[in-house]
This record gives C-alpha cells, structure tokens and sequence, in this order.
C-alpha cells in the first residue's frame, strides 16, 4: 500500500482486501415469477464469526477502514457542502450546536464512492438479507466547544411497542459511522452498550447521561467504521474545547422496502435523479428502485 499512490477508493480497498477475513454468502430465494432472481451471492467482508458477534453485540467497529486520498476527498466533499449551506444560511443555524446535513449524496458526487462500497455494503447483506438498500447518507459535524452537546443515550429506531404482536416486523436497520476525524476522549468518543439492541420495548431513561453497566468506549483513528445496528443504545461524548472538529458521516442500509430516511429536506436539482437513470438494475435496487412487492 505504501509503494503506489491510491487514488480510489477501489484501489485502495483492492490493497487492504486480505487484511478483512471474508466468506462468500449464498442466498436461495423462493419466487413468484420467473425473470426474479433464485440466487444471489456475496463476498463479505467479514468472517461468520464477526457476523454472529455483530448480531449480538449490535455493533462492528474497522478501524481506518479508510484512509489516504479517499479519506481526504471525503472530508473535503463535506467541508464544501458546509461551506455551501453556511453562506446562505443565516448565521444563527448552529446556535452552538452540531450540524447534521442531510441527503449528501444529492449534494455532492465526493460521495458517490460510498455507494456501492462494498466492506460496509457486503456486511449489511450478511446480516439484513440479500434485499438491501441505501436509506441516507448524512453527517454530523460536532465543534470544539459548542455549547449544546447532544451526548444522552439513544438509539436511531423509535416504534418499538410493547406487548409485541405475532406479525409485528422488527425494524432491523444499520447506520454506519464513517468517522473522517479521530475518535478521541478530546474530540468526543463513541460509547454503546453491547446487546441492547435486542431489548424490543426496553427503554432506557431519556435523560441518561452516566455511564452504563458493560458499556463500551470506541477510541479510533480517522477513517474508522463503526457499523451500528439501528436499536442499540449509545452516544457519543462531548467534543471538548480542546478538541477538533469531529465530522462523522452517517450511511444507513435497510431491507429494499423500507422508505428512505424521512429527515431533512430533499435538495431540487439533486445529483441523484440522474445517477439513478443511469445506474444498472441492482444498483438501482440498492439505492430505492424496486426490490420490493
Ligand atoms: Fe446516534
């Protein structure tokens, strides 16, 4: 890796391919009609036994799974689409918080490697199925300081009920952490609280700040993946004064007939329309095209 200069993201992946155990899955599917695909299979990027620690756990940390130039044009996509939205904002829109952009990649094609990027993507089919879809990718960019902290425990899936009835279909989603800055005690780390996302209907008091029982605490360079199962509880510490600004992108996968993420506000004249007429049909599929009955 250090020999040649890697300027993609696929080149780069290509180096760090037998750094990742990998397996190759095989899905039988039962159709209706024919034309539907019987089969479909998958190299993923992680062992059997990652696959059933992150079922359990909830969570699967890689750490610098990115670095180098892709890392960089993924920061600078982000820097340019704050500097973007900052100009014509009014100046009172952070108001000492973070900032959580939506819909990316209809804003910016530095994003677009993210697509279909294959160590993230090939671990979601692993664990949600072979029908699997891209649901947003956002970002939250926290401040050295800032006034508001957003650091209680949560989790990203509310609609859980209780009693649970017979045909009640859980939720499952993932939201990868791509975190472009170092994950640091300065810059505000990352604590998740293994298992919980299998709790259906527990809840855990809205105002909790402390430390949790078995708790983890993810310290990490930049460019790690953190892939979180959307009903774990964590949350992420205070950036503090003397840290630097922490810019996490956040890309989600669900099963293809989930809706996409219903945050924020869809950009006119967005990048996406046009990727999406041109894609082929199962990355189309990937990104909300069909998929589903
Ligand atoms: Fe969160």
């Amino acid at each position: 890796m250090e020999t040649k200069e890697l300027t993609s993201l696929n080149d780069l992946m290509q180096a760090k391919y037998d750094a990742y155990a990998h397996h190759t899955l095989s899905y039988h599917i039962l159709v209706n009609n024919e034309g539907q695909d019987r089969e479909r299979s998958f190299d993923v990027w992680a062992s059997q036994d990652e696959i059933e620690a992150f079922a359990r756990d909830g969570y699967l940390v890689r750490k610098a799974l990115i670095e180098g130039e892709p890392l960089e044009r993924l920061r600078r996509a982000l820097d340019e689409v704050e500097e973007a939205e900052f100009e014509t904002a009014d100046g009172s829109r952070l108001q000492g918080r973070d900032w959580i952009p939506r819909y990316l990649f209809e804003k910016h094609a530095g994003f677009h490697m993210l697509i279909k990027f294959e160590p993230l993507l090939s671990v979601a089919r692993a664990v949600l199925g072979p029908f699997v879809r891209i649901r947003q990718l956002a970002a939250r960019v926290s401040y050295p300081g800032q006034e508001v902290q957003f650091t209680r425990w949560h989790h990203h899936q509310p609609g859980m009920a209780e009693p649970t009835p017979p045909f009640f279909a859980f939720p499952h989603k993932l939201d990868c952490l791509i975190y472009l800055d170092e994950l640091n005690d300065a810059n505000g780390l990352l604590a998740v609280a293994p298992g919980t996302h299998l709790d259906a209907g527990e809840e855990l008091p809205l105002e909790e700040h402390g430390a949790l029982a078995g708790q983890e605490e993810i310290r990490a360079p930049a460019g790690t993946c953190v892939m979180l199962h959307g009903n774990l509880w964590h949350r992420a510490m205070p950036t503090g004064a003397e840290g630097k600004k922490r810019r996490v992108l956040i890309l989600s996968y669900g099963p293809t007939w989930m809706r996409s993420s219903p945050f924020g506000e869809k950009p006119e004249n967005g990048l996406m329309a046009k990727v999406i007429e041109e894609a082929d049909p199962a990355t189309q599929e990937l990104l909300g095209v069909g998929g589903y009955q």
